[in-house]
């Protein structure tokens, strides 16, 4: 089979690594499969390239910082040229407006990940075919401020989201984002409008951020077994 083996990511992540041009201030996506791509970053890094890279989370930085990409911050440049990011679930289906809307925060990095991938000129989306749905239908994530949890949880419930509070595996209590704040993985079942739905899950007090991205990846590189599917969006 070919869905979410660590060699259709490698791939995917590989191949965004290489539309990395000379000079380029380079987005830092969160996950496995970005991780392959910021590998292939750190290459290329020691073999001349030079670029600058803006991390989306902890985990990001330290891999960057690991295999030698030269960092810096959103506020310290005057844009960003690219950015390679993975996803948990990709709309595909040429035939909706939905196509290429996309589903992150799996790894709780999502608020930083949006600020990021849309500040960049193009964001290219890194994933295994195992990402790919019609219809978007995991849970969306969404960061709340820690006051906002309960107040947040049940307005989510008003727009028919059925809110949890996650839970750290290796601590007692909840994840704390890189940001100090909570995210509630809100089911929504399938989603039809994740245009309208990210509007108003946006305008919920206490809200920071929410894990739809609609309208924001510009490119899909999808990992496969024997090569890369390229998706324009
Ligand atoms: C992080 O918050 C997420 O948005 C990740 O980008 C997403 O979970 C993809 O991770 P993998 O590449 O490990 O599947």
């Amino acid at each position: 089979t070919d869905g979410g083996s660590d060699a259709a990511k490698r791939r995917a992540g590989e191949r965004a690594a290489e539309d990395v041009e000379d000079g380029f201030v380079v987005g830092l996506g969160t996950g496995s499969t970005t991780a392959h791509a910021i590998r292939a970053l750190g290459r290329a890094v020691d073999d001349g390239l030079e670029i600058r890279g803006i991390p989306t989370s902890f985990q990001s930085r330290r891999l960057a910082l690991e295999v030698g990409i030269p960092l810096t911050d959103l506020d310290a440049v005057d844009g960003v040229d690219i950015a390679i990011d993975g996803a948990d679930q990709v709309v595909d289906d040429p035939d909706t407006a939905a196509h290429g809307a996309l589903i992150k925060g799996g790894g709780a990095a999502h608020a930083r990940e949006k600020l990021v991938d849309s500040a960049a000129d193009r964001f290219l989306v890194v994933a295994d075919p195992s990402k790919l749905t019609e219809r978007l239908e995991r849970s969306v994530p969404v960061e709340v401020l820690p006051d906002a949890h309960t107040v947040a949880a049940a307005r989510i419930q008003e727009l028919g989201g059925e809110p949890t509070l996650r839970d750290a595996e290796c601590k007692d209590g909840p994840v704390v984002t890189d940001n100090g704040n909570l995210v509630l993985d809100c089911s929504f079942g399938q989603i039809d409008d994740p245009d309208g739905l990210a509007t108003r899950l946006s305008a919920i007090p206490g809200v920071v951020e929410h894990g739809l991205f609609v309208d924001l990846a510009d490119v899909a590189y999808v990992g496969r077994e024997d090569g890369v599917e390229r998706r324009e969006y």
